[in-house]
């Protein structure tokens, strides 16, 4: 049995999908819930679910060690980051390595890195007239969205689509595709 733990800032839509995708699951268990704000309905949503939460500060996170302490206490194997904003902590880091994916909301390389996030990306993808837009799971390091790409899928962008409609686009294709690409990697762990 492989336990995973779900790092997430707000609505938690992508992590919904992987508690429920796991829920039957023999072998892998989501099993903590991590967020950095207290009122992300992300918790309610572990809490329904019976997933340990736990809420981060911004000192213990980036002061301390003792995430780390805790993960081991309770032999996380794997780190899924669904719409976690705060970067990765170096210890973070070199504990988890290829143990640990974000998923982003366009195709990495273009339209990452600091402040790229949520709708701003989608703004940019319309604003630059892009034909696709898609996305991207990838192995997480110290800068934002630089981490080794695991994954993409690409969804077409038609003239009229507003940046919501590829929001929206994009969205269903995360939904559609994170979970059983993080059961793939942690499959692979065991190898
Ligand atoms: C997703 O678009 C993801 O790509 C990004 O944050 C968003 C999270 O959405 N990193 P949700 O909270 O899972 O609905």
């Amino acid at each position: 049995m492989a336990n995973i733990a779900i790092f997430a800032s707000g609505t938690g839509t992508n992590a919904r999908k992987i508690i429920e995708y796991f829920k039957e699951n023999a072998n892998i268990h989501v099993s903590l819930v991590v967020s950095n704000k207290a009122t992300a309905p992300v918790l309610a949503l572990a809490e329904e679910h019976g997933i340990e939460q736990m809420v981060l500060s911004r000192r213990r996170f980036y002061e301390t060690e003792e995430l780390l302490e805790s993960l081991k206490e309770r032999d996380i194997r794997f780190i899924v980051l669904a719409g976690f904003l705060w970067l990765i902590p170096e210890y973070l880091v070199r504990a988890f390595g290829r143990r640990m994916v974000n998923i982003h909301p366009a195709l990495l390389p273009k339209y990452g890195g600091k402040g790229m996030y949520g709708m701003h990306v989608h703004r940019a993808v319309k604003a630059a007239g892009e034909a696709v837009s898609g996305i991207t799971i990838h192995y997480v390091n110290e800068r934002y969205d630089e981490g080794g790409i695991v994954f993409q899928a690409a969804c077409p962008i038609d003239p009229e689509d507003t940046p919501e409609d590829i929001a929206r686009k994009v969205l269903q294709l995360e939904h559609q595709h994170f979970a059983p690409v993080v059961e793939e990697l942690v499959r692979n762990l065991n190898e």
